[in-house]
């Protein structure tokens, strides 16, 4: 292989720490830290007018990138208070499903390749929804060839089938696209667009103290080894973080897991808590907090194990039957950025206790060309 494993023993593991390198990287064209405004220009040179009359947006995209994707939705609304759809591209492309013409059509891929995501992009374009952007890790790709506006990610090149560099530089981009669309649309005060980049040319830095965690994720992972189910459990912007901790444990360590809205429990998923499944929960400190608390105490009246990943000032104490690690302050917005990574740490050990293939799991791609 052209790219070197160096000191890890999987590239798995070193494009989990590649993670502060290539968010500095994709966040380069930000300019140096004394530039305090950002233009539309990031996205291409058509950018600037095609964002300013966007008035919605719909997302398209597969696994890791899809998940990336819903928490794109949370941003954007958020921030810009324009509507945001995001679909798996494979339903998108057969469905019956109504036609925008100003929309703003949203691709992301990691290698540009996936066949079903640009099938859905020609979909689109064949019914008239022209506006499209490609958020890419590869330059010469078929997707980004096939998108009127780019944004590229600067992750290099990400050999391990379960994406994890690709995905946390995806949500760099679609932070600024948020962004992008509050300021065209009025809603980014000169401060709060200011502060958004200092957050974010932060974020390598906060991202290595995550990744001091690994020692312990790892003391963590024994437990998991011998579990035949999981169950991730987050709210709002970390819900997609939730079912990406899910969909990572399951690609590489072949242990059953499921994402979930922690406010869901009771619909179901509380039906299956007991000792021998493992609840994993991702417990920033933010207004959602005191919610999330109740729905773990229900877990606990079951018998269910607790693994809590919260922020340094998240106010849950360990107990009989919940662990917990924190992570730094909380993050605000970004902060999905930052605790998906322990999540990525959390599937890598189990997988390596488990003694599965990390790099090229069974059954799986790392691009899938072929529907
Ligand atoms: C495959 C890979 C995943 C990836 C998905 C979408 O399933 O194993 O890691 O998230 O494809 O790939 P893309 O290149 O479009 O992001």
């Amino acid at each position: 292989d052209a790219v070197e494993l160096g000191n890890y023993q999987h590239y798995m593991q070193k494009e989990i720490f590649e993670q502060p390198v290539a968010l500095a990287n994709t966040l380069e064209m930000l300019g140096s830290a004394a530039t305090r405004s950002f233009s539309a220009n990031l996205f291409g040179a058509a950018a600037p007018e095609a964002l300013a009359s966007t008035r919605s947006v719909l997302i398209l995209a597969c696994g890791t990138s899809y998940h990336s994707g819903l928490v794109a939705r949370y941003w954007i609304e958020q921030l810009a208070g324009i509507p945001c759809s995001v679909e798996i591209a494979s339903e998108y492309r057969y469905r019956v499903s109504v036609v925008d013409p100003d929309q703003l059509v949203v691709a992301i891929s990691q290698s540009g390749e996936t066949a079903d995501t640009l099938a859905a992009l020609k979909h689109a374009k064949t019914r008239g929804m022209t506006r499209t952007l490609a958020i890419c890790n590869v330059a010469e790709s078929a997707i980004v060839r096939e998108c009127a506006l780019r944004f590229l990610t600067r992750a290099g090149m990400e050999i391990g089938v379960a994406s994890t560099k690709a995905f946390t530089t995806q949500l760099a981009a679609l932070f600024l696209l948020a962004a992008t669309l509050a300021k065209q649309q009025g809603r980014l005060a000169a401060n709060d667009e200011s502060e958004c980049l200092t957050a974010l040319r932060h974020l390598p830095l906060a991202l290595k103290h995550v990744l001091e965690l690994e020692p312990a994720i790892a003391a963590w992972a024994q437990d998991f080894a011998g579990k035949q189910h999981a169950l991730f459990l987050g709210r709002g912007l970390h819900y997609p973080i939730a079912l990406e901790g899910a969909l990572k444990l399951k690609e590489i360590s072949y242990i059953h897991a499921e994402g979930y809205p922690a406010g869901e429990l009771k619909h179901g998923p509380l039906a299956l808590v007991d000792e021998s499944m493992p609840v994993i929960s991702v417990a920033p400190n933010d207004n959602l907090l005191e919610k999330l608390k109740s729905n773990l105490q229900e877990v606990r009246a079951r018998g269910g194990e607790l693994y809590v990943f919260a922020d340094a000032d998240s106010a849950v104490e360990a107990s009989a039957g919940v662990h917990i690690l924190r992570l730094p302050e909380h993050y605000g917005l970004l902060s999905p950025v930052l605790h998906v990574v322990p999540l990525q740490l959390l599937s890598y050990h189990v997988a390596l206790v488990k003694g599965t293939d990390v790099d090229k799991p069974r059954n799986l791609a790392k691009s899938v060309t072929v529907e």
